[in-house]
């Protein structure tokens, strides 16, 4: 069965996640600059990047590569399109459960909601292999939530397809495979979303 992201256009999960009752997008853009302003990375790649959510607080002065990765190249050539001022950009259609990525590593991996999606296999292992020796790995993961469904019904029925390869991640169990493998935490916060749920974001630098 093709992945369920393939058949979402970039217009329906971005009205999804600005509609009343998700209203995610302003936090995972903060969260992605909180890890910019502490990492200062010269080289950045946005995992599962959609639509580029964030890329405006990259300091091109800084940052002089964006690595953009995602399994839609319909998303990927709608982040050109919004950003050719990005110095260095490039993006690379993998789906990252499965394919094995060769592209040349980066200081700071930011992987926001994709390993509910992709899971922490294979895509695990390609986000860690991204990052640079003394680099960093910035994750956001959603947490449980009793009142608020994983994903929220709105009025773009076809985010509803997603439900059946979403799976939530312990951040717990994250933070202790992370540690093993030589990535331990470094920096964390809990961000609550004004739709009832709550995001954690952690960030990881290779020992
Ligand atoms: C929930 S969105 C991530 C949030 C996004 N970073 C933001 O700030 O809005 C998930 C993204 O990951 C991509 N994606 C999902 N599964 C993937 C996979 N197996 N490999 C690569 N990209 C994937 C989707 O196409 C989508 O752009």
């Amino acid at each position: 069965m093709p992945n369920p992201w393939l058949a979402i256009s970039l217009e329906d999960y971005e009205g999804h996640m600005s509609s009343e009752g998700v209203r995610q997008t302003p936090a995972l853009s903060q969260l992605f600059r909180r890890a910019l302003d502490r990492f200062r990375p010269a080289s950045v790649a946005v995992l599962g990047i959609a639509g580029g959510n964030g890329l405006e607080h990259i300091d091109s002065a800084a940052t002089k590569r964006v690595v953009g990765v995602d399994i839609n190249q319909k998303y990927l050539d709608q982040v050109h399109r919004r950003f050719p001022q990005l110095p260095g950009l490039e993006s690379h259609c993998h789906d990252l459960a499965h394919d094995v990525l060769s592209i040349p590593q980066v200081d700071l991996v930011y992987a926001a909601l994709i390993f509910e999606h992709a899971g922490l296999g294979r895509a695990l292992d390609n986000a860690l292999a991204l990052v640079e020796p003394s680099g960093t790995l910035a994750v956001v993961l959603q947490l449980p939530s009793d009142t608020a469904q994983a994903v929220a019904a709105t009025s773009y029925a076809s985010m509803q397809d997603l439900k059946r390869d979403f799976a939530l991640i312990d951040v717990d169990g994250l933070v202790r495979l992370l540690a093993e493998k030589g990535f331990p935490l470094v920096d964390n916060t809990r961000q609550e979303l004004p739709a009832g749920k709550a995001f954690w974001y952690g960030a990881f630098t290779r020992r």
